[in-house]
């Protein structure tokens, strides 16, 4: 099973920004446990990541990721404006899964907007890196 990460602008960042909402884990770590936890489903999970902070280049990933059997994308800021990265995963008819690490509900009336969710069959927010791994488990549950 292949799946592709997404993960959209200044999450590079992670470990430095703003970590009382998105916690001290870089993303570099936070992948990296989710390869570790993708052993404990399967020895048969493929993962790769991808980490942009601009809009086009996600979606040039998306409309080439069709050989992927899922996606699991957080879009973070882009979430909340992007109908084109709605429209790229809708495209090739990717079974994704939108995930967060905060509650995007629980916060600015801005971010309760997902433009991506209607493109995904679920999402997850609010379980800090967490939410990848949930998000792995619901996909594995969904595809095996
Ligand atoms: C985020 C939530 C978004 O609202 C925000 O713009 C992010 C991160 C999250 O993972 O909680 O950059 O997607």
């Amino acid at each position: 099973m292949k799946i592709l990460v997404i993960n959209g602008p200044n999450l590079n960042m992670l470990g430095s920004r703003e970590p009382d909402i998105y916690g001290t884990k870089s993303l570099d770590d936070i992948n990296s446990e989710l390869v570790e936890y993708s052993k404990t489903l399967s020895d048969n999970i493929e993962l790769d990541f991808f980490q942009s902070n601009h809009e086009g280049d996600i979606v040039d990933k998306i409309q080439t990721a069709g050989s992927y059997d899922a996606l699991i994308i957080n879009p973070a800021a882009y979430t909340h404006t992007s109908i084109a990265i709605s429209d790229a995963i809708k495209s090739v008819n990717l079974t994704a899964v939108e995930v967060h690490l905060s509650n995007i509900h629980s916060r600015e009336d801005f971010r309760k907007k997902s433009f991506i969710a209607p493109s995904c069959i679920a999402q997850i927010s609010g379980f800090g890196k967490d939410s990848y791994k949930l998000a792995l488990l619901g996909l594995f549950r969904r595809l095996k």
